[in-house]
């Protein structure tokens, strides 16, 4: 037996016993974008997308992904990004019909329309949302009842955040150790906490220069702070999960915030150092620091880019709508 070592391996295993025609017309499913409250952030295996470390995050309510799919008999794909059609050698494209060709019966081309919720400049990584759409209307398109698990592995191989995407509220996803990835997947949590918020803060609409696919590994390679991120991210798991078990608050924020600069620090340790802040994070961070010092419960998270992401109590609604106006506040 070959080990499992590329994605058409994986996909050939998950789909083994599994319809390999569309069994309707049209798949259509809606996938949350997510905020890492303890981020993933390095591969132990780049072509897998398996992580060094496991990762928790919270959805974002309805802001997300809407993807519609149909097979076509033209022989390609066709792909529409909120209703304009995208040119088939964009980078984006060629990384989509690249998944899209692990599936793909003979001879079939896939017609994939998504509209997305999220704020196109809003800083919010939209890969993550889009795979798991994409996966959860394939699984529909072709009736594979597939078991989430292994919908959020399929959502891995397009990204790994997608992984997660695939529930709505608190999901954490399990790193692994097994080399072919069976292990890695997103599970989702049983925890309901209705007052959380979001507060999204467009500080940039520029893209972003480096990815976090990069970014990651860059990390990685050159950081030797890079070595104390599986300790961190398995101290702030723990955290988490305790803050969570008693909805404490404080430490929840805490150890988000702790989580996503310590991410940072990785990355301000690489040669060449990458560093996403811009001087109004940097500022919106002191003014933050400021509030929290004054008696307000606020914190922070941030991933790969110079947004911040505020992360407060319903009650405090009142008080960032002040200090913050511009935000967009989210409930998860
Ligand atoms: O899924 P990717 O390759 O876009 O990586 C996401 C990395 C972070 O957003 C920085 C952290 C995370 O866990 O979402």
């Amino acid at each position: 037996l070959n080990p499992i070592s590329t994605k058409a391996d994986v996909v050939h295993h998950l789909l083994a016993d599994r319809p390999r025609t569309p069994a309707r017309a049209t798949g259509h499913a809606f996938a949350p974008a997510n905020i890492a409250l303890c981020k993933y952030w390095g591969k132990r295996n780049a072509t897998l997308n398996l992580p060094t470390n496991s990762s928790l995050s919270l959805s974002l309510g309805n802001l997300g992904a809407h993807t519609e799919v149909q097979g076509n008999d033209i022989g390609h794909d066709r792909i529409w990004l909120n209703d304009a059609p995208l040119a088939a050698d964009t980078p984006f494209a060629q990384r989509l019909t690249a998944y899209l060709d692990l599936i793909r019966p003979p001879d079939t081309g896939f017609d994939v329309r998504t509209v997305s919720t999220i704020p196109i400049a809003a800083g919010l990584a939209s890969s993550a949302s889009g795979y798991a759409a994409l996966v959860l209307a394939l699984n529909q398109l072709f009736d594979w009842q597939l078991p989430p698990r292994h919908l959020s592995i399929l959502a891995r191989l397009g990204s790994g955040s997608a992984s997660r995407s695939i529930y709505r509220g608190f999901a954490e996803w399990h790193a692994g150790t097994a080399a072919d990835g069976m292990d890695s997947y997103a599970e989702a949590l049983d925890i309901d906490w209705p007052d959380l918020r979001f507060g999204l803060l467009e500080l940039s609409t520029a893209e972003k220069p480096v990815s976090s696919r990069a970014g990651m590994q860059h990390t990685l390679e050159t950081s030797t702070l890079y070595q104390s991120w599986p300790t961190q991210t398995r101290a702030d798991l723990a955290n988490l999960h305790a803050a969570l078990n008693q909805r404490d608050f404080e430490q929840l924020g805490q150890t988000a915030e702790t989580n996503a600069l310590a991410m940072h620090a990785t990355m301000h340790a690489a040669r060449p150092a990458l560093c996403y802040w811009l001087p109004e994070s940097l500022a919106t961070m002191h003014k933050i620091w400021n509030l929290r010092a004054k008696g307000l419960p606020l914190y922070f998270t941030m991933d790969a880019g110079p947004n911040i992401k505020l992360l407060f109590l319903k009650e405090s609604t009142p008080a960032i709508q002040t200090h913050f106006p511009t935000t967009r506040i989210i409930k998860p």
